[in-house]
């Protein structure tokens, strides 16, 4: 459930015409709904009340300042994965200890930070990150809570370059060699060990792989406890997978994501982490473009946008489809074909082949679906192309969140060599 409607053949964001953003900031910009993400959030953290939660927002996802406030004031807390990341949260208002620290290249000083701030939450990915975060917590005096990311080699069934659960990933640490790696950090000083934690990867549409993992996370949380560690924390990570196909089978609701949870951990008195990402921000943004050119050739019929695989890179990193919808119903009319690509100089560039869409011209605006997620985080300046402006739409309001980057910004941080100059 979203918030882009049209109303008489116009696309809306809440209760604001898109045109009359797309003239305000001109083309392109990403536009988010304030209304989708407070709605996205409840309807996450309704699947699990009465339980104790703690719902971390992977501020990778989109770390737009007012996304991540609107996510905060509703209630949740920050699954960081830097300390870039941890600075937007505390900016924010998020409190410390609704902060947990994911990753698995955590570097001395980005612990020292962390400490010193006093976060909730380290998961750990190997053991040289352990004695790292040990030492780095005897050397400031404090102690580091942690959780074990355990690996449960289980096939997320998503795709390979989000795939996080298997034996052959870089994350977390085998489940079947987790037991020692425990034992070895409740002897560390320093460390304080708190949580299991889990994440197999993102973009899940099939929910039984989660439900394998844990399973597997329950055998070895009862593992644990038969040598003497108790834990009384369970961190189930994020990868709710979101619907970018507006013609395909929807992946399952969130509630029952939080069905298979209360079924599996039902004996489980403890704490429950999440760290959602995509299914809260994913349908809470589109990404508006104008049509710059149409180019037919023998071969196709190219729509050429002003948008681009430095805007939004996924189509062309992930092969990852979005619903590319017209602005206006009533000025496009019919069923044509095109490849809707960018302008940047390499066919990667390409957002859709052979799109079905309704006929557009040089000026229409257009956009992308479900461009709330990985979207704007992922932008470069490649082609020197300046990084879009974010909105932010609330009822009848809208307010930039992030200004369109100037040439000046792009050029700001580069030096030329004394000898060139
Ligand atoms: N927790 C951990 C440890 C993660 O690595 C991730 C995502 C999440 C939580 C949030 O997962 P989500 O709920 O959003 O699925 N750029 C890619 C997605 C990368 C996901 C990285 N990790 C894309 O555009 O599809």
């Amino acid at each position: 459930m979203d918030h882009f409607t049209y109303k008489n053949n116009e696309l809306f964001a809440e209760n604001v015409a898109v045109a009359k953003i797309a003239k305000q900031v001109g083309t392109p910009f990403y536009c988010y709904s304030s209304a989708t993400l407070e709605h996205h959030f409840k309807v996450f953290a309704e699947g699990f009340q009465g339980l104790d939660t703690l719902i971390c927002f992977a501020v990778k996802s989109n770390s737009n300042l007012a996304v991540i406030k609107t996510l905060a004031d509703a209630g949740a807390g920050a699954d960081v994965v830097s300390e870039g990341e941890i600075r937007r949260a505390l900016k924010c208002g998020i409190a410390p200890n609704k902060i947990i620290f994911s990753g698995i290249g955590k570097t001395a000083s980005e612990m020292e930070f962390a400490l010193n701030t006093g976060i909730y939450q380290f998961n750990v990915e190997s053991e040289p990150e352990l004695e790292l975060l040990a030492k780095t917590a005897q050397k400031l005096n404090k102690t580091a809570p942690i959780a074990i990311r355990v690996n449960p080699d289980i096939d997320a069934g998503t795709s390979a370059k989000i795939t996080t659960g298997l034996k052959t990933s870089k994350f977390g640490i085998d489940i079947n060699h987790a037991l020692e790696v425990y034992k070895k950090a409740s002897k560390l000083k320093g460390i304080k060990i708190q949580a299991i934690s889990v994440h197999i990867g993102s973009q899940i549409t099939d929910f039984k792989p989660f439900e394998k993992a844990f399973i597997r996370v329950r055998e070895f949380h009862a593992e644990l406890a038969k040598n003497g560690i108790e834990i009384n924390v369970l961190d189930l990570g994020g990868g709710i997978g979101v619907p970018y196909d507006a013609e395909k089978n929807p992946p399952p609701h969130p509630r029952d994501y939080a069905k298979i949870v209360r079924e599996v951990f039902k004996s489980f008195k403890g704490r429950f982490c999440f760290e959602p990402g995509r299914v809260l921000v994913g349908n809470a943004g589109i990404l508006v473009s104008e049509v710059i050119y149409v180019k037919p050739t023998d071969a196709r019929n190219f729509l050429i946008v002003d948008a681009a695989m430095n805007d939004l890179i996924r189509p062309s990193f992930y092969n990852a489809h979005h619903d590319i919808i017209p602005i206006n119903q009533k000025s496009a009319a019919g069923n044509h074909k095109y490849d809707i690509v960018g302008p940047v100089c390499e066919t990667g560039d390409t957002f859709a082949e052979l799109r079905t869409m309704p006929e557009l011209k040089p000026g229409d605006l257009i956009a992308f679906r479900t461009a709330g997620a990985y979207g704007s985080v992922m932008a470069s300046t490649y082609n020197s192309r300046k990084i879009v402006p974010e909105v932010m739409v609330k009822g009848d309001k809208f307010e930039i969140t992030s200004r369109r980057m100037s040439y000046d910004e792009m050029f700001e941080r580069e030096i030329l060599p004394d000898w060139l100059k």
